[in-house]
Order: C-alpha cells, then structure tokens, then sequence
C-alpha cells in the first residue's frame, strides 16, 4: 500500500507519499481500506518531530479514518468484512489501509456519507470525554469554547446546545464567529479585539463561565482562572500558548474549581474503547437525527497531505480538512 511517511520531520514537504508494507490485523484488530482522513493538530507536531506515536502504533501521521472492513484478526466479533466504519486511531490514518483495535470502531452513523465519517472520531471523543465525561457539563450551565472556529470547537458548540447548554466561544475573526453562531453558539467573542474574561463576565451577569474548553494552555491559564464561575472546570486539552504556567491556587480554592489536562492518543486500549462506546450512545443518534453534523472545511488529495497540513497552520479553515487516497476515488 501507499502511506504518508515522515523521512526527516520538518514543514510541510516533509510528507512523502510513498510505497510501505501492508498493515496485518493482529489480535483484536480489524484491517481498514481507508476512504478518508482527516488532519488533526496532532499531526502537525508529528511531521516536526515533537510528537512521536506511542509504542505500538502505526509510525505514519493520522488519527481517524473512515473507510471499509476488509480483514478481521483473530478473536474479533461484532464485524465483518465490508462493514463501514469510522475510526479512532493512534496513528496511520494518512494511508491506504490501517489496522484498528476493534474497541476503536464506529459504525458510520445513520445518514451520513462514508467520507465524510471520518471527520468524527477525534473531536466526538475528546469533546465526549472532556466536556462531559470530566467536565460533566450540565444543561442550562455555561460552556466557554476557545477556538470555536477548530475542529474541536465546530463539535463541542453543536453537542453543548444539543444537551442544552449555553455556548460561548472564542476565535479570530467576525467571519469565523459567525460560523460559530450558525453552529449555534450564543456569545460571541473576538479574541484579538476583545477581553474574553471581560466578555464572559458580562454575558453571564458577573458569574462567569461553569466549564471551559481550552485549546491554548500555559498562555490563557490565569485568564481562564479568572473567567471561571464557582464551582467552574477548566478541561485543558491543547498546549499552543505553552506548557508551563503559573496556577493562582488561591483564586482556585475560592471557586472550589478544578482544572485538568487529557490527552486522547496514548490512553490505554481500554480508556478508549469505553470512550468510543460512550460516544456510539451519547453522539451518534444526535448525528443521525442530524442534530449534530461533522463541519468538513475541504477534502484535499492524502498524497497533497502537505497542502492539508498548509491550510490547517495558517488557520484558514473553519472545521475539518479532509485526506482521500487515491484508492478511494
Ligand atoms: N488532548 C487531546 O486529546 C486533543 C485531541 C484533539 C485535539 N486537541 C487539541 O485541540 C486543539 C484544536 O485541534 P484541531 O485539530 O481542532 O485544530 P485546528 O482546527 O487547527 O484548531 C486550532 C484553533 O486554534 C485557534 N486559536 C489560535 N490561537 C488562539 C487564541 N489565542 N485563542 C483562541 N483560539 C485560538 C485557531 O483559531 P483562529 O483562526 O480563530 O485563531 C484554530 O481554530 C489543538 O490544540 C489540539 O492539539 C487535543
């Protein structure tokens, strides 16, 4: 088969399409023919070498698929050849085929395209397991969203309103937030105009917001901090402002708030298979009522994966960008 290969990690260019071995199912596994991935941030820390897989996962960048079975390893059951999936992986999405736990497979949900599945696992799990799982966000409570416009951000808006939820979100930019208001967020805030502690304060008369989704770290930690409401959660997922910051425990305790930290990818196989079962319940039949849709921003060539990964750092999309291999054509 054909992979997206890393030689020298680096830009963009680093991305080689080129001839590897086909993957084997092993035990537990299910082989793939990958009809379409997606880019995620991850992947980009990947190529430049700051991110390696962890052990035991494909070297090749990608971390969903969707496409068809066409291999089972010993002892899988619940599948069968030609079944069509989606798939959360720890790595080789950027290929023609993948071997996935079977823990990680979805089935594509109700309605919805083959392609176009693949732009779910990634951010129905990580919204699923932090926004609810740890953050337990309750309807009728205040979800701050930075980078509403992201992929992430385009999924956690949409499952916050369905559960009932007040949205606000972040991002740069009136064209991007006006995105988020269709997918319907209900506050809007320009970050590089506009203070979102400030902001956030005065859409919820004084309180601030009961559990925010960030994506920025070490750079937003005391801001967030200070936007959060008593009893607040402030689920850190994403580092792009920094690791390292300092945490005013003080203003913490007088909130009797709680801030973590969650990474999806290196999780033990039966983390994740519990998350990919609680999303199956939780999200797929709010996709199938078409109540929540996936937001797919364009689908570029997996061989111009390069042209993806462009597009995703200078931030020019709104939701996902999608790979399709040759083979799915
Ligand atoms: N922990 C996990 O398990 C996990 C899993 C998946 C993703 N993530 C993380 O989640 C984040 C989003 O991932 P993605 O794949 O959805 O990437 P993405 O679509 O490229 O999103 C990145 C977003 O960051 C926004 N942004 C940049 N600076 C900002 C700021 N100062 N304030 C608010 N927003 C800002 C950008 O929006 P503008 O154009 O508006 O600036 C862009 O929408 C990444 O940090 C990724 O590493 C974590």
């Amino acid at each position: 088969m054909h992979a997206i290969t890393i030689p020298e990690p680096g830009g963009p260019e680093a991305l080689v399409w080129a001839e590897v071995p086909d993957p084997v199912p092993g035990e537990g596994e299910v082989l793939v023919d990958v009809v379409s991935s997606a880019v995620n941030r991850a992947d980009v820390l990947q190529r430049q070498g700051f991110y390696n897989p962890p052990p035991g996962a494909p070297p090749y960048p990608g971390l969903e698929c969707a496409g068809r079975v066409s291999a089972l390893g010993p002892g899988v059951t619940g599948w069968a050849v030609g079944d069509e999936v989606c798939a959360l992986l720890s790595g080789g999405g950027y290929a023609e085929k993948v071997a996935v736990p079977a823990g990680q497979l979805l089935p594509v949900p109700a309605g919805l395209d083959l392609t176009s599945a693949a732009a779910l696992p990634e951010v129905t799990a990580t919204v699923w397991s932090n926004v609810f799982m740890v953050a337990h966000l309750r309807p009728a409570e205040t979800l701050l969203v930075h980078g509403g416009s992201s992929g992430i951000g385009t999924m956690a808006i949409q499952l916050a309103k369905a559960v009932g939820a007040r949205v606000a979100v972040t991002a740069g930019g009136p064209e991007k937030l006006a995105r988020c208001a269709e997918l319907g967020a209900d506050i809007l805030i320009d970050y590089r105009e506009q203070d979102f502690v400030e902001e956030i304060r005065k859409a919820t008369d004084g309180a601030g917001a009961d559990v925010i989704l960030d994506i920025i770290g070490a750079k937003y930690l005391d801001r967030n901090v200070q936007a959060l409401a008593v009893n607040g959660r402030l689920a850190i997922i994403g580092l792009q402002g920094g690791a390292k910051g300092e945490l005013n425990l003080g203003a913490l305790l007088n909130k009797r708030a709680a801030v973590t930290a969650t990474s999806l990818r290196g999780r033990p196989l039966a983390e994740k298979a519990a998350i990919v079962a609680a999303v199956r319940e939780h999200v797929w039949p709010l996709i199938a009522e078409g109540v929540v849709k996936p937001v797919v921003d364009r689908t570029v060539p997996m061989q111009d994966a390069a042209e993806g990964h462009r597009v995703m750092e200078s931030s020019a999309h709104i939701g996902k960008v999608l790979l399709q291999p040759p083979t799915a054509a």
